[in-house]
């Protein structure tokens, strides 16, 4: 891990855009004309774009290199170069086909696991000066708190008997590597998990007889699609928030209190996903 730094990176691109400056030399010498005047006019031009290429090549490298030499001169400084060596774990719960109350059971237990994490999440950012994207961990801990209620409140629709699991214990990362995590786990919930459940939710309520189950499962059909869009959103603040790791952003998060959507930037009117305006500042 020591090895790996953002200078090295660096060093590693501009070797890179190097190289192909010696491509493009190559190439312009092995085009060159029959004969002698030919092959000199050709060698003077390769000659000419060699020195464009490579010149090219080097101002392209610089600016790259001074680009991120704005942003931080020491690689020491560097806060995303850690490496998350356990990749099982942050997969979230295993989708389930089996029928709606043991999915929702599965999205609580999840759910319920995103909280403890984000909660831990938002601690470790805020010990080591990560206040905004604490304060992100934090909004993203509570939009999963509601999620899972929310969830136990339709269970419970078609089962009296159930409940939230304990919250598990949590061992956090450093917090890029923690936002790596939350953004896994986020992106699997809306592309894998969720999908899954309001499909098995939608045909279920579709063959439903009894009026009493049949709403809790249209129900369950509401609450699974709000968590799969809130989640999309979740994703996307912590790659932002990753990716601008060592320029954070001064800006607020704005939690939907109703359904678990968080926006960045100026307050919303009113949120995209449940339509309402209940919104609490991070
Ligand atoms: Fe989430
Ligand atoms: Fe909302």
């Amino acid at each position: 891990m020591s090895e790996i730094t953002r200078r090295n990176l660096l060093k590693g691109a501009a070797v890179g855009a190097a190289s192909m400056g010696v491509m493009g030399v190559l190439s312009a010498c092995s085009s060159g004309g029959s004969t002698a005047s030919a092959a000199s006019s050709a060698e003077a031009s390769a000659s000419a774009s060699a020195s464009a290429a490579s010149s090219a090549a080097s101002s392209a490298a610089a600016e790259a290199m001074a680009e991120f030499e704005m942003v931080i001169d020491d690689p020491k400084k560097a806060s995303n170069f850690n490496i998350i060596t356990d990749e099982a774990e942050h997969h979230g719960p295993t989708s389930t086909t089996d029928d709606t109350l043991a999915n929702l059971n599965s999205a609580m237990a999840g759910e319920t696991g995103a909280n403890a994490k984000y909660t831990a999440f938002s601690k470790v950012a805020k010990d080591k000066g990560f206040e905004r994207i604490a304060a992100l961990f934090e909004a993203t801990a509570k939009a999963e708190d509601i999620h899972r209620h929310l969830e136990e409140e339709v269970a419970q629709k078609l089962d009296p008997a159930a409940k939230l699991p304990e919250s598990p214990s949590v061992d956090p990362y450093e917090t890029d590597c923690n936002l790596i995590a939350g953004a896994r786990g986020e992106i699997y919930e809306t592309s894998d998990m969720y999908p899954t459940y309001i499909k098995k939710a939608m045909e279920e309520a579709e063959a439903e007889s009894d009026a009493t189950r049949k709403a809790a499962l249209e129900e369950a059909v509401k609450v699974f699609t709000r968590a799969k869009l809130a989640e999309a959103y979740h994703a996307k603040w912590y790659m932002d928030a990753y990716t601008t790791i060592d320029t954070p952003t001064k800006e607020s998060y704005w939690l939907c209190s109703t359904c678990g959507f968080i926006h960045k930037g100026a307050k919303p009117a009113k949120c995209p996903i449940c339509g309402v305006n209940t919104f609490e500042e991070y």
